[in-house]
């Protein structure tokens, strides 16, 4: 079998690909130069850019290199809180809107200035200080999507104090070992949050967390949802209480460059999460730059809406760090997509006048299957740039973002990088980069990829390999906490000396770059590799498919056979006529060797509360394996379904 890449992907750039919008090019930040002077001095192009923040000792270093470790700006000082907020209260800039805060709950919304963020944060850093958080410690934030949150997690930064924020969604046993693991001592945290339609607990986890972390010495809690807490004595303390009385005033202590910003815990090829480490100015720099000139921000007039929870990497580079630097403005919206309505979004869009969306392909899926009519029935003229982040998008969500939500007017970046990368590192620029259905396009100014093969050896175009980088970046993470080993085996070890991203990716005849996803998600069927993204793209490119999973599962024969999860588009009835016009489209598509032996119609795919499939788990069921650890998935009981319905529907093969 030839390479299947070639296939489909010459198949999609041949009658799709956008030129950059002379419209927006007319306005945007930046011109196509941006990349020859990026790439003729990276460093000076990130100086440059990071003389944009406000330092207190400015830096005469840029970068120092001793693989695996870097440093940015390492001689100067500043505090991350003061970029976010005091130099923007000090340029008389503090009645704009930072965040458009929209509750669940109908008509629960805040608006929340530069000066009014900035007086509570102050008032939370006073608190923090006397709850005894000094500069060089840790501390857990496990908060609803509530303004709150961001309050917590710049009063930390503005004491020197790293955040660690643990998804809302996590249960007891992975807060407690997060804690743990920073060793964190003091907990911010909610009674609980609004999702669905109905009030979760998390001081309840919080309790039961701490139960296994015994160095804990205070927690801190909102009061979202009115529910009953436990309060323990001593240990406990309201955020009404100890928040509101503080002065709204504190002076701001400068930090060097790396001081440690936050850990984020993700998960790897192995069971135990790692927590990766940010740092101040280089993160600052690289979030603060990607802001502005991937979404092409105009601060005065955009309100933004980067659709992601602040549990996640998303949420802190794209709602938190990046606008604040910039001085944007945001919406913070805290449930999900639907509640109150399938057209929620398209309310929030409306009434906000939000002008720069940004959100993952599963909910741009998820939003395609709900039908077109939700979106048309708002006005959506003030979105004028769309975004996509965190999986590969398929060229039909791609297009019915563009042509549906975004009215064949706004540019859509679709932008690769990870929780390790700090910020974005591949991406179409709008107004300059053309943009095709489905690629990441090419590197970031001031950042260097390359796809290799297995010797680190440049696959060039038209070719398929690892995604590497290069080059130090300046929002690259320090390392995994406390493991300096499993971060220079799992990043620097496989390409020596270079950021290996563990991502399958290709560049096409014209050097540009597509993201296939997970290597660990590549299949392997009678000796020919074969990507399940690119199964799933073909499978969603069929008119009566919401969204496909497929994962490679053990074979006899082949020693891998492709199996595939599809859930379809409303108006669509699974039967046998329509498993097999998929099976065959596959095949037509990428080669009778792709041809997925099983497919299994289901109404929902299991998710991550980040919102990613769980292939794994899938796995599992396809190789009718006891189902693992099924703790991360949103809803287990809709991995349970597809299980009982893989072991009553007979084979189609
Ligand atoms: C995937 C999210 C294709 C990729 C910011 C990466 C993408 C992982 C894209 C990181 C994209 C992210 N196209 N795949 N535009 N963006 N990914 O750490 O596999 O939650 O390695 O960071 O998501 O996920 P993470």
């Amino acid at each position: 079998m030839a390479d299947v890449h070639d296939e489909i992907e010459a198949r999609l750039s041949e009658v799709r690909q956008f030129a950059p919008s002379p419209e927006f090019a007319a306005s945007a930040n930046v011109d196509v130069s941006i990349y020859d002077i990026a790439t003729a001095d990276p460093e000076a192009f990130w100086a440059t850019q990071a003389r944009n923040l406000t330092w207190a000792t400015p830096f005469t270093t840029t970068l120092e290199w001793t693989p695996p470790n870097a440093t940015w700006f390492g001689d100067g000082t500043l505090n991350a809180s003061v970029n976010c907020l005091d130099r923007h209260v000090a340029n008389g800039r503090g009645d704009k809107v930072a965040y458009h805060f929209v509750g669940e709950p109908e008509g629960d919304t805040r608006t929340i200035t530069y000066q009014a963020l900035f007086n509570e944060v102050c008032r939370a850093a006073n608190a923090l200080t006397e709850l005894g958080v000094v500069a060089g410690d840790r501390v857990a934030i496990y908060m609803p999507m509530i303004p709150e949150a961001i309050v917590a997690m710049l009063a930390c930064a503005r004491l020197g104090a790293a955040h660690s924020v643990i998804f809302g969604g996590f249960t007891a046993d992975a807060l407690a070992h997060r804690i743990t693991d920073a060793d964190c001592r003091v907990v911010i945290t909610a009674d609980g949050g609004f999702r669905r339609g109905t009030a979760s607990g998390l001081k309840v986890n919080v309790d039961a967390a701490l139960a296994q972390c015994p160095d804990v010495h205070s927690v801190v809690v909102v009061r979202r949802t009115g529910q009953d807490v436990n309060v323990v004595d001593g240990r406990d303390h309201w955020w009404h209480d100890v928040v509101a009385p503080q002065s709204p005033h504190h002076v701001a202590q400068a930090f060097p460059a790396e001081q440690p910003l936050y850990v984020m815990y993700t998960s790897g090829t192995t069971a135990k999460p790692k927590g990766i480490l940010h740092t101040t100015a280089g993160y600052l720099t690289h979030v603060s730059t990607t802001h502005a000139m991937v979404f092409d921000l105009k601060a005065d007039t955009d309100v933004v809406w980067t659709a992601a929870d602040i549990g996640w990497v998303t949420g802190h580079s794209y709602i938190v760090y990046g606008p604040l630097c910039n001085g944007a403005t945001s919406v913070l919206y805290e449930g999900v997509p639907d509640a109150g309505g399938k057209d929620r979004w398209w309310r929030i869009v409306e009434e906000y006048g939000v002008t720069i969306l940004y959100t993952a392909p599963t909910t741009i899926r998820t939003l395609m299957k709900w039908g077109d009519e939700f979106p048309m029935a708002h006005d959506r003229s003030s979105l004028r740039l769309l975004g996509s982040v965190g999986e590969p998008i398929n060229p039909e969500a791609w297009m019915w973002y563009r042509d549906v939500i975004g009215e064949g007017r706004c540019p859509i970046v679709d932008t690769w990088w990870q929780t390790e990368t700090g910020g974005i590192m591949a991406t179409p620029l709008p107004g300059v980069t053309a943009t095709k259905p489905g690629a990441a396009m090419r590197a970031f100014p001031g950042i260097s990829l390359d796809v290799v093969d297995h010797e680190g050896t440049s696959v060039g175009n038209s070719g398929g390999g690892f995604l590497v980088v290069n080059k130090p970046w300046p929002g690259m993470t320090r390392g995994i906490w406390g493991d300096p080993q499993r971060f220079q085996e799992t990043y620097w070890s496989q390409v020596p000396g270079r950021y290996f991203a563990g991502d399958g990716a290709k560049l096409d005849d014209d050097g540009d770059l597509w993201i296939l996803g997970r290597i660990d998600d590549v299949m392997n069927v009678s000796g020919h590799r074969l990507s399940t993204a690119e199964v799933e793209h073909c499978l969603v490119a069929h008119a009566s498919v919401a969204e496909a999973a497929v994962v490679g599962a053990s074979d006899e024969t082949t020693g891998q056979a492709v199996v595939a999860f599809v859930t379809l588009r409303s108006g669509f009835d699974a039967d046998d006529a329509l498993v097999d016009e998929l099976r065959a489209l596959v095949s037509k598509m990428i080669g009778p060797i792709a041809k997925p032996k099983r497919i299994l119609v289901t109404p929902e795919l299991p998710k991550t509360r980040s919102g990613k499939i769980m292939r794994r788990l899938l796995r599992d069921v396809a190789e009718h394996r006891s189902l693992g650890d099924t703790t991360t998935l949103l809803d287990p009981s809709v991995l349970s379904m597809i299980d009982d319905l893989m072991r009553s529907t007979p084979s189609d093969d």
